[in-house]
């Protein structure tokens, strides 16, 4: 049987196979009230159809000024968390791991949906003041955050500890934490994003204060059962900046604070990175944070061939392989995969058996 189909067990949770949905906004929230839709049980649903182990929801704001478009998703009330049950229900009874990954977009907040052009968002044209941990844009043309106070810091813990609560409530098996791509916990990690000089900035011990207090706080707000993954941009191409060796250190504090797995993404924090992907780019990365923290990883990025998948994993380049894009273009990638690596349909729902060539 092929690493890809091999079940992992991660705490208390068994998931089925080791190819994971990757978290991917979906900016479909009808009301911009935060509150999934038809369209995400759709989405995810499908996801969870198409065999994949674990399915994970989309970025999802801990608060509204945390959000990136005013369509996200957001997990700030309890009616929040009732929306999301039945989605959940679903994507457990297609024998797949419901998972979550809470989010916030610090800086990056307030912007048009992709599809009407992502342009910075003003208070005037519908948007909202923007935090972050130094008063320092992300671009040219982009708002300048307000610089976050240690009661505002203490605060967006405090929601990132109520929105975990809300997610067991809602029944997800699986939390993610967003500490990448440029939004509030990587810009607090970057010394490009973050000039402050209290607790919270200068050596990299203090600027990883932000994102270690979030997952001690999640921690103690989730079963001990539960896994924790984060994902980490774990290098952001810039020669000053946030480096690999950076991430394995932030890693080892992650682990010895009950992190379970590291989800290897890169980039996103400056606009000038140096970055041009190419198939399994962000491999190496998981691979050096497995090697040398032994935590498990999971890789990302450009990963589109069951054989690719594979080999990943078979070189003990990580432990799962999420999927982002691919499964976008073909939900039903897992049900194909399981029969070409293994001839086995285990995973197809028996509605669709009949279409197993
Ligand atoms: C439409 C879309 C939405 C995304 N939203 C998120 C997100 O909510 N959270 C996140 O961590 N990454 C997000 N990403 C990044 C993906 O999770 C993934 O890391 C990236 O697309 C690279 O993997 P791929 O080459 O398999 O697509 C998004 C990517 C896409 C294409």
């Amino acid at each position: 049987m092929s690493n890809l189909f091999t079940p992992i067990t991660i705490r208390g949770e068994k998931i089925r196979n080791r190819l994971f949905v990757a978290p991917m906004c979906q900016y479909s929230v009808n009301r911009e009230d935060g509150m999934a839709t038809d369209w995400h049980m759709v989405h995810l649903g499908t996801r969870a159809v198409g065999g994949a182990g674990l399915v994970m929801a989309e970025a999802t704001a801990v608060s509204p000024e945390g959000r990136i478009s005013p369509q996200d998703l957001g997990i700030w009330s309890d009616k929040h968390a009732s929306v999301l049950e039945p989605i959940v229900n679903f994507i457990d009874s297609q024998g797949a791991t419901p998972s979550i990954q809470l989010a916030h977009a610090g800086r990056k907040a307030s912007h048009k949906r992709p599809w009407e052009g992502s342009d910075v968002l003003t208070k005037e044209n519908g948007g909202w003041d923007i935090v972050g941990p130094s008063s320092l844009e992300y671009d040219d043309g982009w708002m300048v955050p307000e610089e976050l106070s240690i009661e505002d810091i203490d605060s967006i813990v405090s929601d990132f500890f109520a929105s975990a609560v809300r997610s067991v409530q809602a029944g997800f098996k699986v939390l993610e934490l967003h500490l990448a791509h440029g939004y509030l916990a990587c810009e607090f990690m970057s010394p490009l994003s973050n000039n402050r000089n209290d607790k919270y900035g200068g050596s990299l011990k203090n600027r990883c204060r932000f994102p270690i207090d979030i997952v001690t706080a999640v921690r103690k707000a989730i079963p001990d059962s539960m896994p924790l993954l984060v994902r980490i941009s774990a290098t952001e191409y810039m020669t000053e900046g946030w480096s690999i060796e950076d991430s394995i250190e932030l890693s080892g504090w992650f682990k010895e604070e009950g992190v379970d797995m590291i989800d290897c993404s890169s980039g996103g924090n400056s606009a000038d990175q140096d970055l041009e992907p190419y198939p399994g780019y962000q491999v190496p990365f998981s691979s050096a944070i497995k090697k040398e923290v032994d935590i498990l990883t999971g890789a990302v990025g450009l990963i589109t061939d069951p054989y690719q998948a594979e080999q990943t994993l078979r070189n003990e380049d990580a432990d799962a392989i999420l999927l982002g894009r691919e499964l976008l273009r073909n939900p039903y990638w897992a049900l194909n995969a399981q029969v070409e690596l293994d001839g086995e349909d285990s995973v197809w729902p028996p509605q669709y058996v009949r279409a197993r060539q």
